[in-house]
This record gives structure tokens, sequence and C-alpha cells, in this order.
């Protein structure tokens, strides 16, 4: 089979591809991941593949066209997670966003012309459509980005696009909704307030809490990328939903109730600027060759407690010992209630 280049294999959805990959039937011949280690990066993540034969770890940045190019060294098939990822960070500043999102899936794409490799998968986000009040947005709607984070995004997206029409570089993008699950970075919605109520914290709540959005356990996304990368038609974006809409209300409210916490612990906080109201992909596309997520929003969230609770050195080592964590929580959070 396979030699697979995970680049941003140490984050949150990356590594659970990792771990997706070489747990399939017939797993990939090898499986090399690139990733500089950011904030947001863990190699420990991957502690689990460090002494296989099959696995090889390169700490190294997308931007740097000699670790691109070393990384793609006998390399079939690239997955492109490396990205700068969280909203809120992306309004304090997002030169990071576009240097890696923009700048970085450049250079390694043109890594990846330049050393023929056969597929190139850039994984995207369902962000770059822009809030969809009514209905759901397809593969042709407009990209009508929010944040900076969105807009990077959309940048790489277009990117990929011009290099599969340009050089012909069999390129696909997957357009997915919000995931959650194991080893996510606590600081986007669910294991924040997880890990919030697990120390007795108060959980910061943007606006009214009516913001929608639909949630997808990340073991389903990851399947949903390898059947892209395995089948999908050159040049295609693939749109991925988990088909399980929740405001953060509900969110907030199932994860209390899971860890048995008080309600009293939700508090209301400042809106986050531009705030997208909902994400809806209409992903008709993907289903039409035979996607389905198996995981309900009620399964994963208790599966996704139930992770933190058990990995409490995981999270606790980046909450406690982070200086990183603790200086954006401090920027973001202090004085940001609003009643
Ligand atoms: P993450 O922030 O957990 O991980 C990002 C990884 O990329 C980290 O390991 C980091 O060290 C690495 N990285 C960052 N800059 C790099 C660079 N310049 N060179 C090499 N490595 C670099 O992110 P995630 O939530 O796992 O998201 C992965 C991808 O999936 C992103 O492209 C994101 O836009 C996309 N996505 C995420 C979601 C979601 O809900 N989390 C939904 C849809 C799409
Ligand atoms: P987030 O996890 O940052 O993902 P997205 O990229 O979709 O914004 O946020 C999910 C939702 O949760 C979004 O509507 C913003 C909201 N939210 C809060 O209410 N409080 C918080 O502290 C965070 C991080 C997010």
């Amino acid at each position: 089979m396979r030699h697979v280049l995970v680049a941003g294999g140490a984050g949150f959805i990356g590594s659970n591809f990792v771990h997706y990959l070489f747990g399939k039937e017939t797993p990939p011949s090898r499986i090399t991941v690139l990733d500089k280690l950011t904030y947001a990066g863990n190699r420990s993540n991957l502690a689990k593949w460090e002494n296989d034969p099959g696995f090889c770890f390169i700490q190294g940045d997308i931007r740097d066209p000699k670790a691109s190019g070393e990384a793609l060294q006998g390399v079939d098939a690239v997955v492109n997670f490396a990205a700068e990822t969280h909203v809120d960070r992306s309004i304090y500043g997002a030169t990071d966003f576009i240097n890696t999102d923009v700048l970085g899936t450049y250079i390694l794409m043109e890594e990846a012309r330049k050393n023929g490799i056969k597929r190139f998968l850039q994984v995207s986000t369902d962000e770059v459509y822009g809030s969809i009040e009514q209905g759901s947005a397809n593969e042709e709607a407009p990209l009508n980005p929010s944040s900076p984070y969105a807009a990077s995004k959309a940048g790489g997206d277009l990117i990929a696009l011009a290099y599969h029409k340009t050089h012909g570089l069999d390129v696909v993008i997957t357009r997915c909704t919000n995931n959650y699950g194991p080893y996510q970075y606590p600081e986007k919605l669910i294991p924040l307030f997880i890990t919030n109520a697990l120390t007795e914290r108060s959980l910061p709540l943007y606006g009214d809490g009516g913001n929608v959005r639909d949630w997808i356990y990340v073991e389903d996304h990851c399947r949903a990328i390898d059947l892209v990368l395995e089948k999908g038609e050159s040049g295609g974006i693939y749109n991925v939903g988990g088909g399980q809409e929740r405001n953060n209300v509900q969110v907030t409210h199932g994860i209390l109730d899971l860890l048995e916490k008080p309600k009293s612990l939700i508090t209301p906080v400042k809106d986050r600027p531009a705030h997208d109201r909902r994400y809806a992909v209409d992903d008709k596309k993907i289903r039409a060759m035979g996607f389905k997520p198996s995981v309900t929003f009620e399964e994963g969230l208790a599966k996704t407690c139930h992770w933190y609770q058990e990995h409490r050195d995981w999270w606790l080592r980046i909450r406690e010992r982070d200086s990183e964590f603790k200086r954006f929580y401090e920027l973001h959070y202090n004085n940001r209630e609003t009643s």
C-alpha cells in the first residue's frame, strides 16, 4: 500500500487520522508525519507509533521548502491538516494564520508538484462558506468567510484548486463541520468546557448561546477523509457533515449533565465579533459515495467526556504547565463576563 505524508499529524484531527490509518485492515505501508509542533501540536499524541517501523516523525514547518521537500521523498499521497485553527486567536492577529494556512499550503503543494506526488488532499472546513442562517451550503456555494481563520482556509482552498487547474496536480478538498473527540487541545468549545467543568471553573458561553454547529465525531471525519483520498475525483470538493446540529446551550448542558456538574458554572460572556450564527453543509456528494457518520452527538459527547476524565495528565500538562495556554486564556477571558 501507499506511503502517506500527514502534515499537521501531531494535532487533534491529524493524530486521530494516523491512529485511524494504522488501525485499518490494510494500513499504508508507511506514514510520515510532518509537524512544526506549535502550541497545538503534541508529539505524545503519536507515542503509540514512535517505534513502529512504518512510522516516521519529522519536526518541521510546511512553509520551509527544504523540510517539506525532504518529508515528501518516496511519498505517494499527502493529507494536509497543518494549520492555525482557532477562530478566537485569529481575531487577535492573523499573521500566523495567513503564513501557515495560505503560504504554507502553497509551499507544501509546490513541493508536492515538484516531487510528482500522486494525490494531495487539502483538509478544509465548512467555515469557508460563512454563516448559513437557513438550509445548507453545497460545494458550489460562494466562499464567504467571516473570521481571519476562515478566510485563510478559503485562501488555501483556492491555491489548491489553482494548482489542480494550472499544473494538473491531483488535488481533492474536504470541507468538514465541527469535530470533537480525543486529543483536542482544550481551547475550543467542547474540550475547554469539559476541562473547565472538571476543574470547577466557569464555562464562558458567548452571547446568547444560540449559535448552531453541526458536530461530527473525529473518527467519522477521519473515515470521510480516507474515502475521499481513495475515491475522490481529481479537483473535487467534498463537504462532510455530522448531521448533528446543536446550539451551544445544548452542547453545554450535555457536558454538565454527563459530568454531573451544576448549570451554575455557565457564565455568559461578551460575544465573539462576526460570530457565525450557524454552519450547515449539504453533504449529498460524499453520502452518495457511501459515507454516513456513525456516531450520534450524545454517544460521541459521552465518549469524549470519558476520554478527558481518563486522560487528566494529558490536558493538565497543557492547562497548568503550558505558558501559551495561560497567556491566551488570560488575554481572552479575563474581564469578559457580561453579568
Ligand atoms: P490543531 O490546531 O489541533 O492541529 C494543527 C496541527 O498543525 C498542529 O499539530 C500544529 O503543530 C501543526 N502546524 C501548525 N502550523 C504548522 C506549520 N506551519 N507546519 C507544520 N505543522 C504545523 O487543528 P485540528 O483541529 O486538528 O485541525 C486540523 C485541520 O482540520 C485544519 O486544517 C483545520 O482547518 C481543519 N478542520 C478542523 C475542524 C475542527 O473542528 N477542529 C473542522 C474542519 C476542518
Ligand atoms: P469553537 O469550538 O471555537 O469552533 P468554531 O470554529 O465553530 O467557532 O466554537 C464553537 C462554538 O462555541 C461557537 O459558536 C463559539 C462558541 N464558544 C463559546 O461560547 N465559548 C467559548 O469559550 C468558545 C471557545 C466557543
